[in-house]
């Protein structure tokens, strides 16, 4: 089975190709994904977007182009230093570009990084209880209850009392992650959130999100420098190139989900795109 299609850059794959699909069907998400951005929806809108650290300094993005629809998975994968946390920054408006424009019709994104960046002296529940303050849940009762039901949706329902040193490294992503959600925004910015943890326990979290994504129709933005884990995880997996920053090459990935990080399908791909990258890293690596 061929599994992608490659895009040019700037497509934003509206030629995609999408397996049909009952409703019930993850890749039913896909198809609204795709629908959204033949209609020329999008959850995210990056135009233009460039960057400059220093005045007269070289530029880290350069001209980027992107649109995430809602509900679709894109994964941004590059080079160490290409500037993908800059990107995600600027996304998540805590950095403005320096020419360009970024639309989020939704208002403010959600964002998680690789570090928890959890409260230590907070449990997990009132970690997430002050997410819920700060969007502005005033009833104790309420609140209580809405971070008991994303601690559930992150299968951590026992968690609520616990201090972050009393939760291993993949359980205090998952509070991260609920914290995040406790924003109840529509996009979710990902700055590679899983890149600290083992395998085994990476591969668990890679299945909770996907299944999050499809129970919650969220767009996402995923940052990695892990090819098979953008394969993975994506619809589409968009390369940056490096100093600048511009969108190389683009992949839809029409594998249907639950895929497996070791399945051919997963694996081919990832080579393909890892030639790409590699000759990325080649050329402004020298
Ligand atoms: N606040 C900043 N000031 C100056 N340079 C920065 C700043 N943030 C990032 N950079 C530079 O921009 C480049 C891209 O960084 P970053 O976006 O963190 O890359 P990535 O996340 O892809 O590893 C790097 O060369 C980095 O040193
Ligand atoms: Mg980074």
């Amino acid at each position: 089975m061929t599994a992608t299609i490659e895009m040019e850059p700037g497509d934003k794959g509206r030629s995609a190709r999408v397996a049909p699909a009952a409703p019930a069907d993850p890749a039913a998400t896909a198809d609204d994904a795709t629908g959204a951005a033949a209609r020329g929806e999008f959850a995210v809108r990056l135009a233009g977007v460039t960057k400059t650290f220093r005045d007269g300094g070289a530029p880290v993005l350069d001209g980027i182009d992107l649109d995430v629809a809602p509900g679709e998975f894109v994964c941004l994968l590059g080079a160490s230093g290409c500037g993908k946390s800059t990107l995600l920054n600027i996304a998540a408006d805590l950095d403005k570009p320096t020419q360009g424009t970024v639309e989020v019709p939704a208002g403010r994104a959600a964002l998680m990084f690789q570090e928890s960046a959890l409260f230590p002296w907070l449990t997990a529940g009132q970690n997430i209880d002050l997410a819920l303050r700060l969007r502005g849940l005033s009833g104790r009762r309420e609140r209580r209850a809405e971070a008991e039901r994303l601690l559930k949706l992150v299968r951590l329902q026992d968690a609520y009392d616990k201090r972050p040193h009393q939760l291993s490294g993949g359980m205090r992503q998952r509070v991260a992650l609920a914290r995040s959600l406790a924003q109840d925004s529509s996009v979710l910015l990902m700055d590679e959130p899983f890149a600290a943890l083992d395998a085994i326990t990476r591969d668990v979290l890679h299945d909770e999100l996907v299944r999050l994504w499809e129970a919650t129709g969220l767009a996402v933005l995923f940052v990695t420098h892990n090819v098979r884990e953008a394969v993975r995880l994506g619809q589409r997996v968009v390369l940056l190139s490096s100093r600048p920053g511009r969108v190389a090459r683009q992949w839809r990935v029409d594998i249907p989900h639950p895929r497996r990080i070791e399945d051919k399908d997963v694996a081919e791909l990832a080579v393909e795109i890892t030639e790409h990258l590699r000759e990325e890293i080649s050329r402004h690596g020298r």
